[in-house]
């Protein structure tokens, strides 16, 4: 008999872009995820290079926006997080709502905080396949507490 997957335990790639580090929404962003029980497993701030961006964003590349997009995911602090929950990836992008924020439910975390579809306070993974190549951009399994 197969193993029941639907609520198994994922992990997703968080960050708080800098929009959401210069607004002060950093403890807000984390407090959102721990009050619907979702753990953080590995955190850290750092202010990403042009070309760091360029190669966390690869797959948009050809986009009219990746230039103006990876400008503003260097122009300042970002705090990159490993969340661990059953079916996180969905859970956390429930929480954070629509990429673009004239889009998103009400009380969530884009709705609420951010200022346009590209400066939109967070990413969050979309697939497994996704979560695990940008947590490995960021964390090796070492830094990751199980
Ligand atoms: P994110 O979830 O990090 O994934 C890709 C990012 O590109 C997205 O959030 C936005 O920051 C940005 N983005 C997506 N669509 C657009 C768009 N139409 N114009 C500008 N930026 C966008």
């Amino acid at each position: 008999m197969h193993h029941m997957n639907k609520s198994a335990k994922q992990r997703t790639l968080s960050i708080v872009k800098p929009d959401g580090v210069e607004k002060g929404v950093i403890g807000e962003v984390i407090r959102r995820f721990e009050k619907e029980g979702i753990r953080v497993v590995a955190m850290k701030m750092l202010h990403l290079g042009k070309k760091q961006a360029e190669g966390f964003y690869a797959v948009h590349r050809e986009r009219p926006f990746f230039s103006s997009l990876t400008d503003f995911m260097s122009s300042g602090p970002i705090v990159v997080m490993v969340l661990e929950g059953d079916d996180v990836i969905a859970r956390n992008r429930k929480i954070m709502g629509a990429t673009d924020p004239a889009k998103a439910d009400k009380g969530t975390i884009r709705a609420d905080f951010a200022g346009s579809i590209e400066q939109n306070i967070v990413h969050g993974s979309d697939a497994p396949e996704t979560a695990a190549t940008e947590i490995h951009y960021f964390f090796s399994d070492l830094n990751i507490v199980s």
